[in-house]
């Protein structure tokens, strides 16, 4: 295994992305876990997930500390994607958030920088601060975070709404409501998905149908959970995980196909949504 390598995407910029990223939230909260975040982004690095997701939220600034500290020397490898508390998405609010993102992560440059959720302040407004801050080529693209497709419908209304370059929500095998409507949206816009929180946080991987058919696979729960989301078009999954053994394992789920049979028996144990859901946040 390790050997076939990570599928990409191409971002609506033409970027190519890794399907398979690596998460950071709960990262930079104690200074004695340091050295092994840092050393499971660097194993996730050499492994080819490139892709980091972190956010100004996570420990108050900590993961992006974290963050630098793992990408130093090695910043034109990585695509970096960050992103704004919606408190602080005005015009004004917005850049200097970016700009402190910027310093703590040492780099001058954010790849994709998402609106964390949506708050107060008008869409019109981030959307301005985020068209200026890639004018000045501190962000390359933007987009947003937890927007179901009603959120969506109303972004590509604002002046340059549709340079929407992703929207990260909650999806995994346990949390398919996207696949009724918004997850079909954003791939006819062109609009990648990125799946946070695609192990659950860590509890699917105890579901038994999951241990089941992840073992007569000769692959691992999370790996199954993993390999699920890669199947599906234009999903970018950012596994979080401050293991590097676990990192290896997670990578590897890009060699796992799971057969129709067994696609028909996660359906049965996870089914996918008949009717509209609210999208879930976690
Ligand atoms: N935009 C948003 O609102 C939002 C919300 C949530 C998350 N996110 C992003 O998405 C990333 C991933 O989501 P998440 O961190 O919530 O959850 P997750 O990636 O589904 O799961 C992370 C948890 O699973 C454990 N884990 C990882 N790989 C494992 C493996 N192979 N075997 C067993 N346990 C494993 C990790 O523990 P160890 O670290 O101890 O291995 C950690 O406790 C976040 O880190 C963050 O970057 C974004």
């Amino acid at each position: 295994m390790q050997d076939d390598p990570i599928p990409t995407l191409a971002m609506p910029d033409g970027n190519e992305v890794p399907v398979l990223g690596q998460g950071t939230w709960n990262m930079g909260e104690k200074a004695s876990e340091a050295k092994r975040e840092i050393e499971s982004l660097h194993t996730g690095l050499d492994l080819g997930m490139t892709l980091i997701d972190t956010a100004e939220m996570y420990a108050e600034g900590g993961a992006e500390k974290i963050v630098g500290e793992a990408i130093r020397g090695r910043r034109d490898e990585v695509y970096l994607v960050s992103k704004v508390y919606p408190w602080n998405a005005s015009r004004k609010g917005t850049i200097e958030a970016c700009e402190n993102s910027l310093s703590r992560m040492g780099t001058d440059r954010i790849d994709l920088y998402l609106l964390h959720w949506r708050g107060n302040h008008p869409l019109a407004e981030t959307v301005e601060a985020f068209e200026t801050l890639k004018a000045q080529g501190k962000i390359g693209q933007w987009g947003v975070s937890n927007f179901d497709t009603d959120d969506m419908e109303e972004l590509l209304g604002v002046p340059a709404g549709k340079n929407v370059a992703a929207n990260q929500v909650l999806y995994n095998l346990g949390r398919r409501g996207i696949e009724f409507d918004l997850l079909p949206w954003c791939q006819e816009h062109n609009i990648p998905v990125m799946a946070y929180s695609p192990i659950e946080q860590g509890r699917i991987i105890n579901h038994p149908e999951i241990i089941r058919i992840a073992k007569a696979n000769q692959a691992t729960p999370a790996q199954l959970a993993l390999a699920f989301l890669l199947e599906r078009d234009r999903v970018i999954a950012i596994p979080k995980t401050s293991n590097a053994a676990r990192v290896a394992e997670n990578r590897d789920a890009v060699s796992l196909d799971i057969s129709d049979e067994d696609l028909a028996a996660l359906d049965a144990a996870f089914p996918p949504p008949s009717r509209k859901k609210p999208l879930e946040m976690l």
